[in-house]
């Protein structure tokens, strides 16, 4: 089955919320909150869903305002795990900081998140520091995570254009 990213809409809300409460719980963001983030694109973020077999099977957000990115959200299915889909959505938010000018993008993930933080590494993420009781209600700690993106490495083309660009079939799980 191929896996297609694109860019999300307000028609996947109720799927993306359903899927934020699965794999985030009590720390998950309200469908309210997920709604207020939509009303910020394009201008400062972009959001992302990749679709298999026409269902959701991950999401991923970045604010892309200015120099500094952001990766605000990333989380893949738990059935889905482990099949590429967290990297193919991690490598189109990247492509997009550099294409609205980021020259170096962050993050946060919680400290005892290792399998993320393995992700986050193998795409030349860095700790930057800690945020101490940044998760809520949990007051987990935050790892922040940094990554250069040199002037110069712009992914060429269009929004939308590569492999893992919405729209783009990265032939993930087919
Ligand atoms: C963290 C998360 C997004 C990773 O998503 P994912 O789709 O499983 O990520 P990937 O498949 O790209 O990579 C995960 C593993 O699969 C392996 N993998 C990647 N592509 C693969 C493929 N085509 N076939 C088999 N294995 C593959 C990777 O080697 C990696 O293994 P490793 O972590 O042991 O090195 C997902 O686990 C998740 O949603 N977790 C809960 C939410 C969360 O923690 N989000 C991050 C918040 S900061």
């Amino acid at each position: 089955m191929s896996l297609i990213l694109r860019p999300m809409t307000r028609a996947d809300l109720p799927e993306v919320a359903a899927l934020e409460a699965e794999v985030f719980g009590e720390e998950a963001w309200t469908p309210q909150m997920l709604s207020d983030e939509l009303d910020q694109q394009p201008a400062s973020r972009y959001y992302l869903v990749a679709v298999e077999g026409g269902r959701i099977a991950g999401y991923a957000g970045l604010l892309g305002a200015g120099w500094q990115g952001d990766v605000l959200t990333l989380a893949v299915a738990t059935g889905h795990w482990g099949r590429g889909i967290g990297s193919a959505l991690l490598e189109a938010l990247l492509a997009e900081a550099r294409r609205r000018g980021c020259t170096e993008v962050f993050l946060e993930v919680r400290t005892d998140n290792h399998r993320a933080q393995r992700l986050y590494r193998r795409h030349d993420f860095t700790e930057v520091g800690i945020r101490r009781g940044y998760y809520q209600p949990s007051g987990a700690d935050a790892l922040v995570m940094r990554r250069a993106l040199p002037p110069g490495a712009e992914a060429a083309g269009p929004a939308g254009a590569g492999a893992a660009g919405p729209g783009g079939d990265t032939g993930e799980g087919s």
